[in-house]
């Protein structure tokens, strides 16, 4: 028995996110939430014969209602890139709308897990956190960006070169961020192991960080990554439902390092600081994260591209911050 609310139903990755959230057998109500064309995206989605009930909470005033009773909190809701933006240019817009959505969620489902794709990640993360710290139902262990997409492009980019490889069962951890050189895959503790040279480190490594682009750029204006990040979104709310149900499941995600201190001591050491927030792989629990999974050992490649993620990273963090108490 799971509830899911998708805010931002009816857009491009509202859409087929619902309709994957609709597939899944352990989802037992979907509450779908948009400000336009949710009525439509319901009814569409309704009529697939699983068992799940599906809901339609159009505008501000039923948010309330979408809310009410809810386990998991999916927000895939604001804009998304043109050619020539980078994330940090959706911050106008998007701060603002995942700020609202968050009080909405502080005041309705204060226990429900939340998994933000609102870009940019790396700020509207703490952005949610300052909001939902504000109104006093803050814990970190149930709040996550959601990074999968990340994951998911690096396996299938190193299947690109390596043909041998299973894209679906190779796993390699991503940490930092969700934007550029904030994206560090470690390609060094892929599982099972692979072998590169160097020049296909360095070739993969930037392939992963700008993937978002690729996608950016193929659609000319219409928009970024959809299907592929809708995908990625229902794999994350999957892992979360079977934690839930008491599975041990490792996802990467972009968290509060409060969330685990202890766990946190081993990726601060590889260069995260004293940052709040950083993408790291999440052993799921039924409170959300259970605990910050190890990562074991790094190259001096990867610790420069972290050294790196974590500057900028602390821009973007700071730059959430100081938006929700700019605006108390
Ligand atoms: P889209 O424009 O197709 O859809 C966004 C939807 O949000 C629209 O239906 C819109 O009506 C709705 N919306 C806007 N304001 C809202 C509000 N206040 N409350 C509820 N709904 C609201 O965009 P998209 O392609 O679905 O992308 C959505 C976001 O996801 C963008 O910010 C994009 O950058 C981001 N994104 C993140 C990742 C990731 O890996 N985390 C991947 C892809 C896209
Ligand atoms: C992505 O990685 O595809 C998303 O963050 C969307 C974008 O703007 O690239």
């Amino acid at each position: 028995m799971v509830s899911v609310a998708i805010l931002g139903a009816a857009g491009g990755i509202g859409q087929p996110l619902s309709l994957l959230l609709k597939m899944n057998p352990h989802v037992t109500r979907l509450s779908l939430y948009d400000l336009v064309n949710v009525p439509g995206v319901a009814a569409d989605v309704s009529h697939i014969n699983t068992n799940s009930s599906v809901e339609s909470h159009l505008d501000k005033q039923n948010l309330g209602a979408a809310l009410a009773g809810i386990d998991i909190v999916i927000i895939p809701a604001g804009v998304p890139r043109k050619p020539g933006m980078t994330r940090d240019d959706l911050f106008n817009i998007n701060a603002g709308i995942v700020r609202t959505l968050a009080e909405a969620i502080a005041d309705h489902c204060p226990a429900a897990i939340i998994g933000v794709i609102s870009n940019p990640v790396n700020s509207t993360v703490p952005i949610a956190a300052e909001v939902l710290k504000a109104r006093g139902v803050y814990n970190p262990k149930r709040l996550f960006g959601i990074t999968s997409l990340d994951v998911v492009r690096a396996s299938r980019f190193v299947r690109d070169i390596k043909p041998s490889v299973d894209a679906a069962a190779l796993r390699i951890p991503v940490v930092g961020g969700h934007s550029g050189a904030t994206i560090v895959p470690l390609l060094s503790q892929a599982e099972p192991r692979v072998e590169f040279s160097q020049k296909e480190i360095e070739e993969l490594t930037h392939r992963i960080q700008f993937g978002g682009d690729e996608v950016v750029q193929a659609k000319a204006g219409a928009g970024s990554a959809t299907l592929s990040m809708a995908y990625a979104a229902a794999r994350f709310t999957e892992s979360l439902i079977r934690a839930i149900s008491g599975e041990d499941v490792v996802e990467p995600a972009f968290v509060s390092l409060d969330a685990d201190p202890r766990g946190a001591e081993n990726i601060r050491a590889l260069g995260a600081g004293s940052l709040e927030f950083f993408a790291v792989p999440v052993q799921l629990g039924r409170e959300g994260v259970k605990r910050i999974a190890p990562v074991p050992s790094i190259t001096p490649f990867e610790r420069k591209a972290i050294e790196v993620a974590s500057g900028e990273l602390q821009k973007n963090i700071s730059k959430g911050v100081s938006f929700t108490q700019k605006a108390k």
